[in-house]
């Protein structure tokens, strides 16, 4: 796929099935994260990649540390990771640098995420970017290797969309302006 169709037509699914991406393909998919940019070459992003009876250990790890309060909560819990095949945890190990501050490790980590999504896309899959409480939850982090400090980026579902959403249209007019001073 021309790469200007896939930055264009690139949309989110809910809900993805099988089959994934081939090894081959991931490849290609984590090849494209890692040509992000990356201010001082820190490369801060780590990705673990969760597959097969490993999501339902991922769901325990959530159901587990995010103490929901109903057995409902904690049955979605459970079954979040498997809304997908693959699931990409995108961590930005923050280190402590005078000049590239978090934010840009973490805006790093994003356009590793935002890389592999048009790579998906344009290899004929689909993802979804997610965040939620459980990338914002420290026991969550460190049950994964790593600590407070980092942050979890997005979890990014990979697989073969089940339903064709429409694209959102755009108006360039609504956000972009000519600033002459
Ligand atoms: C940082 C970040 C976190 C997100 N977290 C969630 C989430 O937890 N749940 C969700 O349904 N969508 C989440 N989204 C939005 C979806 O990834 C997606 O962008 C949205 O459904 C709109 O679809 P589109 O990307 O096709 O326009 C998140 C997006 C970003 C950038």
């Amino acid at each position: 796929m021309d790469a200007i169709d896939a930055l264009q037509q690139r949309t989110a699914s809910p809900r993805l099935k099988e089959p994934a991406p081939s090894e081959a393909e991931l490849e290609i998919i984590y090849k494209s994260g890692l040509r992000a940019p990356d201010h001082g070459m820190l490369r801060p992003w780590h990705f673990l990649v969760v597959k097969g009876e490993a999501r339902e250990k991922l769901g325990e790890l959530f159901a587990d540390s995010l103490n929901p309060d109903s057995e409902e909560q904690k049955r979605k819990l459970r079954n979040a990771p498997m809304r997908a095949p693959i699931v990409i945890v995108a961590v930005a190990e923050i280190q402590e640098h005078p000049k590239v501050p978090p934010v840009e490790q973490i805006t790093a980590t994003a356009a590793a995420i935002q890389n592999m999504s048009v790579a998906i896309h344009a290899l004929g899959y689909s993802s979804i970017w997610r965040t939620g409480k459980a990338a914002f939850d420290d026991g969550v982090k460190e049950a994964l290797g790593f600590s407070a400090k980092d942050e979890i980026v997005g979890f990014l579902y990979v697989g073969t969309p089940t339903v064709q959403r429409d694209i959102p249209e755009n108006k360039v007019e609504d956000y972009f302006k000519e600033w002459s001073g």
